[in-house]
């Protein structure tokens, strides 16, 4: 069985700890000692005792201690993955290849949230089905993806969905799930076995609040599913989708967590796509609402400090953190596009669902063109990743994050800006029809408040 991954980058490495989900960066010295180690099966061999001998580093001993990496056992359980490609045409504004995939597999689900980005009910037409979902698992092998996170729609509909998980588990990736937690006896009884390391469910808010936007009954369903897991050793997240129809439901969902031992609660404030922009866009927050909203998160901190509680502009933030993720690390930007990236139920390759990527017949022809890099069904991934002309709109950071970021004091200690899906959106609202991908930039992130926070006397620390 796979318990680490170690994968070369343009410059130094990234090495994965399956059993934590935790993905640590090494550096040019460290990758060479590691690189040394594996050659030697955990011994360091003479030839390359003296190459290495002046590149120790203080750091890494005692994690290659703590995971037994100078023992041949640990390096029969250790994947090493050196590029195919010269490490200096490797993308030198995004890692190697992606550190996660969110795969979308299909758009079929048994709720239809009013709520839903990407409005999800029913199948496409020709979506990439079993044999599809497979060759997915099988690219993101090749690259050296760390984690496959299986979401939708509800993957856990699809009749083949255990068979993809088995793959994922064989093949050493750490498996993520984003479910609505609607589960059939079946899925219920076969979760704790699956190999699927964190389960990750949607709750927006008490029974009321909840069932109003996800559907009657459904917050019975996750609670019967959290009660399950929490006899379980599986890693458990909540997923929230805040607005201000349920600011005042945050408390409840914060207390769910906790009573049933989840780990972390993640708000995610609502965006404008899919179902939500024709059901839900007027409870979206204003700049006021969104400085409520997170000074509420701080104090429900300080309430239930076994739930870690993580969300976007958090820039009251005690750990000042610009992500909370063990994965991803959104130190210059987001992770979409750059640390990260979505497969679409029909092969689509993009960087945020939250984007006219999700609709394949979509007629915003531009928007299709700044956010989709490219299509499984023509190009590997590969080839569609260390493409960086195609994602410009994620990775080309002078030319698409708000200037106001740039110079603004919480960027890159607390907040990774602006958001140019946000900004894209503004667009369309303001302008109609007619929108610029150059644009972009000329619009800070709506929910951004860092204003408020200044006129009121809270100053940055850097
Ligand atoms: C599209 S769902 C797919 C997975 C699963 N069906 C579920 O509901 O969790 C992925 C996540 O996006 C969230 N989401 C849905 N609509 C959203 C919106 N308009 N803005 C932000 N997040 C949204 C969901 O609540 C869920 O946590
Ligand atoms: S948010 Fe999830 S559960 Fe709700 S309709 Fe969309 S895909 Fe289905
Ligand atoms: S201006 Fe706003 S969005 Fe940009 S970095 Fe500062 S707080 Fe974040």
């Amino acid at each position: 069985m796979i318990r680490h991954v170690i994968r070369q980058e343009r410059s130094g490495g990234l090495w994965l700890i399956r059993d934590q989900g935790r993905v640590l960066s090494v550096g040019p010295a460290s990758y060479r000692y590691l690189e040394a180690l594996s050659a030697g099966d955990g011994y360091l061999l003479a030839e390359s005792l003296r190459a290495v001998a002046q590149e120790e580093d203080s750091e890494l001993l005692p994690l290659i201690e703590e995971h037994g990496l100078h023992q041949r056992a640990a390096w029969d359980a250790t994947r090493w993955v050196a590029s195919k490609i010269a490490a200096d045409q490797l993308p030198e504004d995004a890692t190697a290849a992606p550190k996660r995939i969110y795969f979308e597999m299909t758009r079929q689900c048994n709720l239809a949230c009013r709520s839903c980005f990407n409005a999800s009910r029913l199948a496409l037409a020709n979506e990439l089905g079993r044999e599809g979902a497979l060759e997915v698992n099988r690219q993101a092998w090749e690259l050296g993806v760390f984690e496959m996170r299986y979401t939708g729609g509800e993957c856990t509909t699809l009749p083949w969905f255990a068979e993809v998980i088995a793959d994922a588990y064989a093949r050493g990736f750490y498996i993520s799930m984003g479910s609505n937690g609607v589960w059939s006896e079946e899925t219920l009884e076969w979760l704790p076995g699956s190999g699927i390391h964190w389960v990750i469910v949607s709750l927006d808010g008490d029974r009321e609040t909840n069932d109003r936007v996800r559907g009657r009954g459904s917050y019975d369903s996750v609670l019967r599913g959290l009660r399950m897991l929490a006899g379980h050793s599986l890693r458990t997240r909540l997923n929230m989708v805040v607005a201000r129809h349920n600011l005042s439901a945050l408390e409840a969902v914060a207390r769910v967590a906790a009573e049933h031992g989840v780990d972390s609660l993640n708000l995610i404030p609502l965006r404008p796509y899919g179902r939500s922009l024709r059901e839900m866009v007027h409870e979206m927050f204003n700049q006021e609402d969104f400085y409520t909203f997170i000074r509420e998160v701080n104090r429900l901190r300080g309430l239930y400090p076994c739930v870690e509680f993580s969300t976007t502009i958090d820039l009251l933030d005690p750990d000042a953190r610009t992500s909370h993720d063990l994965i991803v690390e959104k130190k210059t930007t987001c992770a979409a596009g750059v640390e990260a990236c979505v497969v679409g139920p029909l092969g689509d390759v993009y960087g945020c669902s939250y984007s006219p990527a999700s609709f394949p017949d979509s007629p915003d022809q531009e928007g299709w063109q700044v956010f989709v890099a490219g299509n499984l069904r023509q190009e590997s991934l590969g080839d569609i990743w260390r493409d960086s002309r195609r994602w410009a709109v994620f990775r080309d950071l002078e030319r698409y994050k708000h200037q106001k970021c740039l110079s603004c004091g919480h960027y890159q200690v607390r907040c990774s800006g602006s958001c140019p899906i946000m900004a894209w959106h503004e667009l369309a609202h303001a302008e109609g029809s007619a929108r610029h991908g150059e644009d972009i930039a000329r619009i800070c992130d709506p929910y951004c408040f860092a204003d408020l926070l200044t006129a009121k006397g809270t100053v940055a620390r850097r």
